[in-house]
């Protein structure tokens, strides 16, 4: 399978692809990302992905480097050149190149924007939300805009490389005694009276836009959607748990801690929720972007 990344207006070989040392991104953290996924070559949640990025953007005060025409009929092309047509598309754009200083380099610095594909096996996912995946909570030691998607994410590789060591999947990360989110996704329960519960939108989580398409789906299922912070001892008593983010779409939690939530099996309002959720994006999905060489 060829591998090809786009930088900074050249498709390259992956593996021979770079940006200068000098990157402010590599520097400093300074840059934001996306990760969207495309299923049959068509995105899922596409306004979602690019107004979250646009706003990430707006809020580190840089601008699309692209409109959002030539942004999809580059990741169009670029999956033509992958030949792949389930994808999980990331983008990378950095405030550009310039000598090391803390303070924004001078106006006119050109941002640096990267972007990759790799293969999306929804079977795969599909096999493990039929067994559904452990968490383990830890101290959520993130800065304090993590609402901004941005590149600089060390704590949050800690945090899901100490959950990997103890044998779960993800990490819950707990602020103030209550679950923030997870080190790559937004976190659920569902208490005895079948309510969904999340962290509210804020400058602590990462408003997830599977979450929001997630939420919509649960509403037009009647299912009652509460947006409140929740302890760690509230979510081990809960009937179930589950997470959301693009790459895992709607995942059953059938642990916290090693202990079992619920029957310690993905729960039926986990799965109704995932089918809607799976259903609503091929439904909706955008069009195929026109790719262009
Ligand atoms: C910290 C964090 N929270 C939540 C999410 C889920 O966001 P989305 O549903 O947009 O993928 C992610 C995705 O990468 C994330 O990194």
């Amino acid at each position: 399978m060829p591998r090809v990344a786009y930088v900074n207006g050249r498709y390259e070989s992956l593996a021979d692809a770079a940006v200068n040392v000098e990157d402010r991104g590599y520097q400093f953290a300074d840059g934001i990302y996306e990760v969207c996924l495309l299923v049959d070559g068509r995105f899922w949640d596409e306004d979602g992905h690019f107004d979250r990025m646009e706003r990430s953007l707006s809020e580190l005060s840089m601008s699309m480097p692209m409109s959002r025409p030539a942004l999809k009929a580059v990741i169009a092309a670029l999956l033509r050149k992958n030949r792949l047509k389930n994808a999980l598309v990331y983008v990378q754009v950095t405030r550009g190149v310039a000598a090391r200083n803390h303070a924004f380099p001078p106006d006119g610095t050109v941002p640096s924007i990267v972007i990759t594909a790799k293969p999306y096996n929804l079977a795969a996912n599909e096999a493990l939300a039929s067994r559904g995946v452990g968490v383990l909570t830890m101290s959520d030691q993130r800065w304090a805009r993590v609402d901004i998607k941005t590149v600089s994410l060390l704590p949050n590789c800690l945090a899901k490389q100490a959950a990997r060591e103890a044998g779960a999947f993800e990490a819950w990360l707990v602020r103030d005694g209550k679950v923030t989110e997870g080190a790559s996704s937004n976190a659920w329960i569902v208490n005895g009276k079948g309510e969904l519960i999340t962290h509210p939108l804020g400058h602590e989580i990462l408003g997830g836009i599977t979450r929001q398409t997630a939420i919509r789906c649960a509403e037009e299922m009647q299912m009652k959607v509460v947006e409140r912070a929740f302890t760690v001892a509230e979510a081990q008593r809960a009937h179930e748990a589950f997470i959301t983010a693009a790459t895992l779409l709607v995942m059953p939690v059938v642990s916290i801690d090693g202990r079992p939530v619920g029957s310690g099996k993905p729960g039926p309002v986990a799965q109704r929720l995932r089918e809607a959720y799976l259903r609503r994006c091929s439904e909706i999905a955008g069009e195929r972007p026109r790719a262009i060489a």
